[in-house]
């Protein structure tokens, strides 16, 4: 018997505060004019103190889970993407299994920054793919403003929080069948990993550290990266670049949205754009602007959605789903 995993259900949740550029602009040398005009970025949300990963995720994680129509208890799997983990260890996955009241099935945190829910949607359909699990609840979600240096405009400007997750639920299928999740594409390029990291972590020091980034070096690497990874997610199912109904990518900038657009001919309409009020949420910025677009009714059954992110590792990858 053959498996595809299908997304029965969405869900995102965001912090409270709304921290917009101008705000920003009191306490760091930057301007709206130049946040919005180099990033598209107007605003982000900002955890409060005590509001954890964990906390966001277990939101998001309910909201998804009411939305597929399923109780916590089905769940064979917990994948939480974040960089973010309320503590170094027990993953924030197990926290999330406690929280949603499980003590059943397994849960476990990856690490692949900005590219992460790409790598978890990855991991948990290959599950379901090999027979291993039936119900996987993949989670995104970081507090991105717990490891921001505040005093450095090249970074603080352009992250925020918040979490989106989804239900895959495994559907039989026969040969040749193109439902669901109909491939996965992942990469990386670990002698890239000093173009964006964290200058902490239980290997250098008792801190967990601050992010820092070559900006225009990343940048650049994006625009390449991502416009090679959805060709190859668009060749191995046999699609054209017009065939594409949406579009949910990594939402680190506007500039390189409007670029990968412009390469799969795209018009910003068939664009799921929410970089401009969650700034880049890492971890859950795809299943954040994947939950608005499923919500409001842009994405509807039956089309094709193709989602890509790329981060610090460097890691990239892309998933195509028939909606
Ligand atoms: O999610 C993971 C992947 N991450 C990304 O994809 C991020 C990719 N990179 C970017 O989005 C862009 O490179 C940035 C938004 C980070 C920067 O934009 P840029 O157009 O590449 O600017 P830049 O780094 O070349 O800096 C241009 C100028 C510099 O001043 P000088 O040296 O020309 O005098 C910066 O110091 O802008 C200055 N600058 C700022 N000015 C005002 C940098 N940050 C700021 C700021 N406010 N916040």
């Amino acid at each position: 018997m053959a498996y595809c995993s299908r997304i029965i259900g969405t869900g995102s949740h965001l912090p409270e505060r709304i921290v917009t550029n101008a705000e920003l602009a009191q306490t760091v040398d930057t301007s709206d004019e130049w946040i919005v005009d180099r990033t598209g970025i107007r605003e982000r949300r900002i955890a409060h103190k005590g509001e954890t990963t964990a906390a966001l995720a277990f939101q998001a994680a309910e909201n998804a889970l009411e939305a597929a129509g399923i109780s916590a208890q089905e769940l064979d799997l917990i994948i939480v993407a974040t960089t973010t983990p309320d503590n170094t260890f027990p993953s924030t996955a197990t926290k999330v299994q406690a929280m949603l009241g499980l003590d059943t099935g397994a849960a476990f945190d990856v690490q692949a920054v900005c590219s992460g829910f790409i790598y978890a949607l990855s991991i948990g359909d290959n599950f379901i793919r090999a027979g291993q699990a039936k119900k996987v609840l993949v989670i995104g979600a970081e507090v991105f403003s717990r490891i921001i240096d505040w005093e450095d405009r090249t970074t603080c400007v352009l992250f925020g929080d918040g979490a989106g997750a989804v239900v895959l639920q495994a559907e039989e299928v026969k040969a040749g069948d193109k439902v669901g999740i109909l491939s996965t594409h992942l990469h990386s390029d670990g002698k890239l990993r000093d173009l964006l990291y964290t200058d902490g972590g239980p290997g250098t020091n008792s801190t967990v550290g601050h992010v820092r980034m070559l900006g225009r070096e990343v940048f650049r690497h994006a625009v390449t990266n991502l416009a090679a990874v959805v060709d190859e997610a668009l060749a191995a199912n046999g699609y054209e670049k017009s065939d594409i109904d949406w579009l949910v990518p990594h939402q680190a900038n506007k500039r390189i949205l409007d670029g990968t657009a412009k390469k799969l001919g795209l018009s910003e309409d068939r664009v799921v754009i929410t970089v401009d009020r969650h700034a880049n949420t890492s971890a859950a910025s795809v299943p954040l602007a994947l939950d608005e677009a499923v919500r409001d009714g842009r994405i509807k059954k039956g089309q094709l959605v193709l989602m890509e992110a790329m981060g610090g590792g460097l890691t990239w990858g892309a998933a195509l789903v028939r909606w």
